[in-house]
């Protein structure tokens, strides 16, 4: 893996920089591996805690709400259209959709505080984010990786929650929706295995009724649906 010239390697994993020429864009980091698609992972696999300030990010200061995954924006666009001056970030690592989901935000002036951020999800929440400054969390049909041997790239496991629930503010929800029978399963484990979630509703409908450009298409295409809606019990944390 080469970086750029005058980076170290400790440099480039921290750069969290707005795009210059599209609006609300922010890019995590950029991948210098084989297929030159996803963002650069950390390498030596370190944490660097670099927690950003949600005023410069978002223009405002939290409660922020997270879409993981966003894909082209179509939940977070109907979405933030709902909800105009919430600061909220779609998490995207490929860098072609993750632009058509800013595009879609720059059209939008009045809505000044979506953000579309092209990274890592796990590194975003591990490196970037502070603690208790989400007030929801939203994943929608993350990538399943059906086969075997990619199965440990799957973003949903307890490494990963342990991240939403340092991030979450008391009694954030946490939505969830897969048309994949065996990482619905995969994930249900999960919640059930985390004593700070609480299952609120088993079989939710869309989220105020907004459903994602990929559940779309599998309805039309009569797949099979599953969605929850979650909510994280912090111990010991008071709301305020
Ligand atoms: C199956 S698509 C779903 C997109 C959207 N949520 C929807 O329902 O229409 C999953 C998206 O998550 C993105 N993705 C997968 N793993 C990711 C990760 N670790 N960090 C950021 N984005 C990721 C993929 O690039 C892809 O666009």
């Amino acid at each position: 893996m080469s970086l750029p010239a005058g980076l170290t390697s400790y440099e480039f994993l921290r750069s969290l920089e707005p795009s210059t020429d599209l609006a609300r864009y922010w890019h995590l980091s950029i991948r210098k591996q084989e297929d030159g698609r996803h963002p650069m992972l950390a390498p030596d696999g370190i944490p660097v805690p670099t927690p950003i300030s949600l005023e410069a990010f978002f223009g405002k200061p939290g409660p922020i709400e997270i879409e993981i995954g966003c894909g082209k924006g179509g939940f977070l666009v109907e979405y933030c259209e709902k909800h105009p001056e919430l600061p909220l970030v779609g998490l995207e690592w490929e860098n072609e959709i993750a632009c058509q989901a800013a595009r879609r935000l720059q059209k939008r002036t009045h809505l000044p505080h979506a953000r579309v951020l092209l990274g890592d999800a796990f590194y975003f929440f591990r490196d970037f984010l502070p603690d208790s400054c989400v007030g929801a969390f939203h994943m929608y049909f993350p990538d399943p990786w059906p086969k075997k041997r990619h199965v440990k790239n799957r973003l949903m496991g307890p490494r990963f929650m342990e991240q939403v629930l340092r991030t979450a503010l008391p009694d954030a929800p946490f939505f969830w929706g897969t048309d994949h029978a065996e990482y619905n399963a995969e994930a249900q484990a999960v919640f059930a295995s985390l004593p700070w979630l609480e299952m609120e509703i088993p079989n939710a409908e869309p989220t105020e009724g907004i459903m994602t450009n990929f559940e779309k298409k599998y309805r039309a295409q009569g797949k099979p649906i599953y969605r929850c809606k979650l909510r994280v019990k912090k111990p010991g944390v008071e709301k305020v």
